[in-house]
């Protein structure tokens, strides 16, 4: 099938490559320039493992390419809505970019003589699909959804640093359509797959993608909560989490106690499904514990810290940036709320991390950055693990420095873990 992508960002570029892997062809549309450019010319605009590699596969294949120009919409067949979603202070989600494609989308569909199938992929409130973007499409184009535009909403489920590999394995697809034909239309980009697919309506489709982010972000809070629990008590929870996970009814994924979750989803998703339902009326109380108990989770560490010293004037060593390993990415990195506590308490911060220190460098920019973990350690009074990069597991990078441990990176002579 021939396919397009609204919006080159993280979500748009892996599926778009993805599809190409899968044998259709690709255009990703994005208004910036240099973003084109640079994917045009094999350069990723993100770190993700193995995407420069598909990248340039395809690119020479010329099964893909980067466009700024949106009417090559109509040479295609489906197009995905891959743009952002960002949140509003109360939490809810800003949709003027998911907004501005179904409008330009429905402008460019009037001109379309055949058949043109509408995918939302982007993470939204449920009811966006049918509510939002349907009565949009329709007033651009004069068309009926349903007829000449067929509509559809199909979440994505891809970690930052294994998004190829999730893409390329997944456990189940989740398509929401209103009609038929919609629905066999995604369902035909997916034909070589062999898991399970779930046809449900856009609004129940949303709704899952919404609650898996919800399920998965209860489920860390929870073993934070329990680990804080087992640190006072002398227990290890790393140990608890594998003999629950042990019950074929819990399992053993996403019970890594630590520091806490960041990254551009769990928080925002979780933060728009209180809003929503506030908006309904109702009173969301255990998601609105996941985010307090994930907001307090990462200055444990700090507390921990001053057990063994008084921060004013010591040098603390933080080694990581990224919201997780294998990837650049800072968004609402959990090292934020500990920089900031550190220096207000009149400590100062020294840190490294090895693909996210440029991206860090723009929100904090009057920081220390160290070049290596090593000149990083050289010097602090203590040292601070906030992301479980491979390279900080080396025991010897320490001595007999205190090390505090909020991801259980490494065992060192002089140590604490946050729940452990
Ligand atoms: C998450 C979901 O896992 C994806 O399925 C989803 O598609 C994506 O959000 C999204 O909505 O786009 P991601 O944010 O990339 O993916 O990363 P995760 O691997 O889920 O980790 C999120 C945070 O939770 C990280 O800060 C990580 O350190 C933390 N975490 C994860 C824990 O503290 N404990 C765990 O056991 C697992």
């Amino acid at each position: 099938m021939k396919v397009s992508m609204i919006g080159t960002g993280y979500v748009g570029l892996v599926t778009g490559l993805c599809f190409c892997e899968l044998g259709h062809e690709v255009v990703c549309i994005d208004i910036i320039d240099d973003k084109v450019d640079m994917v045009n010319a094999g350069v990723p605009p993100i770190f993700e493992i193995g995407l420069e590699e598909l990248l340039r596969k395809h690119l020479a294949e010329g099964h893909f390419h980067a466009s700024a120009e949106y009417d090559e919409v109509l040479q295609t067949d489906v197009t995905f809505i891959c743009v952002g979603t960002p949140s509003y202070e109360d939490g809810s989600l800003d949709l003027r970019y998911v907004k501005d494609a179904a409008d330009d989308l429905g402008t460019l569909l009037r001109r379309k003589r055949t058949r043109h199938t509408v995918v939302l992929k982007s993470t939204v409130p449920p009811t966006t699909t049918e509510q939002f973007v349907a009565p949009i499409l329709q007033k651009r184009s004069g068309k009926k959804i349903g007829k000449t535009i067929g509509l559809a909403m199909n979440p994505e489920f891809l970690r930052e640093g294994s998004a190829i590999k999730d893409f390329l394995h997944p456990d189940r697809i989740i398509i929401g359509a209103s009609d038929p034909r919609s629905m066999q239309v995604v369902r035909g980009l997916y034909g070589s797959f062999h898991c399970p697919i779930l046809e449900v309506t856009p609004t129940t489709a949303e709704m899952i993608k919404v609650a898996n982010n919800a399920a998965l972000a209860t489920r860390i809070s929870m073993i934070n909560e329990i680990g804080n629990v087992c640190k006072a008590l002398g227990i290890d929870a790393r140990e608890v989490a594998k003999g629950i996970g042990m019950d074929a009814r819990i399992g053993p994924a996403f019970l890594k106690a630590g520091a806490g979750f960041g990254g551009s989803c769990f928080p925002k998703d979780v933060k728009g499904f209180i809003a929503q339902a506030k908006h309904l009326g109702l009173e969301p109380r255990i998601m609105q514990s996941v985010i307090d108990v994930n907001e307090a989770q990462p200055l444990h560490l700090i507390a921990l810290l001053e057990k063994h010293m008084k921060l004013r004037g010591k040098t603390i060593a933080m080694l990581g940036l990224a919201f997780k390993p294998e990837t650049d990415d800072v968004r609402e990195s959990r090292s934020f709320p500990v920089i900031e506590l550190l220096l207000r308490k009149g400590a100062g911060v020294k840190v490294h991390d090895p693909k996210a220190m440029a991206n860090f460098k723009q929100f904090l920019p009057d920081i220390h950055y160290s070049e290596s973990a090593k000149a990083c350690v050289k010097g602090a009074d203590a040292v601070l693990i906030m992301t479980e990069w491979p390279e900080y597991s080396n025991s010897k990078l320490y001595g007999d420095k205190l090390v505090i441990d909020g991801r259980g990176a490494v065992k060192t002579k002089n140590y604490e873990g946050i729940c452990w």
